[in-house]
């Protein structure tokens, strides 16, 4: 049984990886479970560059093979914002960040409103280089907020294959497709061949 510590502090997130995970001779950990309270900050500039700071910074601090994701959303007419400061976009959170994109893409119509979530997986291993890989979803941004299911930009993404927003979709459905889980299951094939 191999160990790798899961980098997050989200237990929906945890949950997401011990899914994809399973059937795997793996025993997960938290951050929690290993009592780790050390947050390593995500100064990088790109998603490869944070989930490799957060990977490597928490495999020192464990000892163990270690997990970290970055992720976030892209949209292509405002050059890629807000990108890896999608958390943090426009100083503000909930709702009001909704409502903050909307009104930066007030004047872009339908068709030129292409975005995409993206989420990179960095695997620390001791005596590996750092393995990187990328799960991308693309979708469109709505004019206005629908369902009430997932979190952050979910009520805005609208994807072309559902018919509806992210978060107007099962949680398991999101799961299935999400780019976390695109990246997710591209890791479980690293971790399945040792
Ligand atoms: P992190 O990778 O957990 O730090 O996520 C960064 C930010 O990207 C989140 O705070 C959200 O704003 C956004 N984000 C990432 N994944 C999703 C998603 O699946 N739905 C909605 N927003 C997301």
């Amino acid at each position: 049984m191999h160990e790798l510590l899961i980098a997050t502090r989200n237990p929906g997130k945890l949950r997401e990886f011990a899914a994809i995970f399973a059937g795997l001779d793996l025993r997960l950990h938290t951050l929690d479970d290993l009592g780790i309270q050390d947050e390593i900050e995500e100064s990088g500039t790109t998603f490869a560059a944070n989930a490799t700071l957060k990977a490597e910074g928490y495999m020192a601090l464990s000892g163990l093979p270690t997990l970290a994701d970055d992720s976030g959303l892209e949209v292509a007419a405002l050059g890629g914002a807000p990108g890896v400061y999608s958390a943090r976009y426009g100083g503000v959170t909930g709702a009001a960040q909704l409502q903050y994109l909307l009104d930066q893409m007030k004047e872009i119509p339908w068709h030129a409103r292409l975005a995409r979530f993206v989420c990179v997986i960095a695997l620390a291993r001791p005596g590996h280089a750092p393995q990187l890989v990328e799960g991308r979803l693309p979708g469109v941004i709505e004019f206005e907020p629908k369902g009430s299911g997932g979190f952050g930009y979910d009520p805005l993404f609208y994807l072309l294959d559902e018919h509806a927003t992210l978060a107007e979709i099962t949680a398991e459905r999101k799961n299935s497709i999400s780019h976390r889980a695109i990246a997710a299951r591209a890791a479980r094939a690293i971790l399945a061949h040792g």
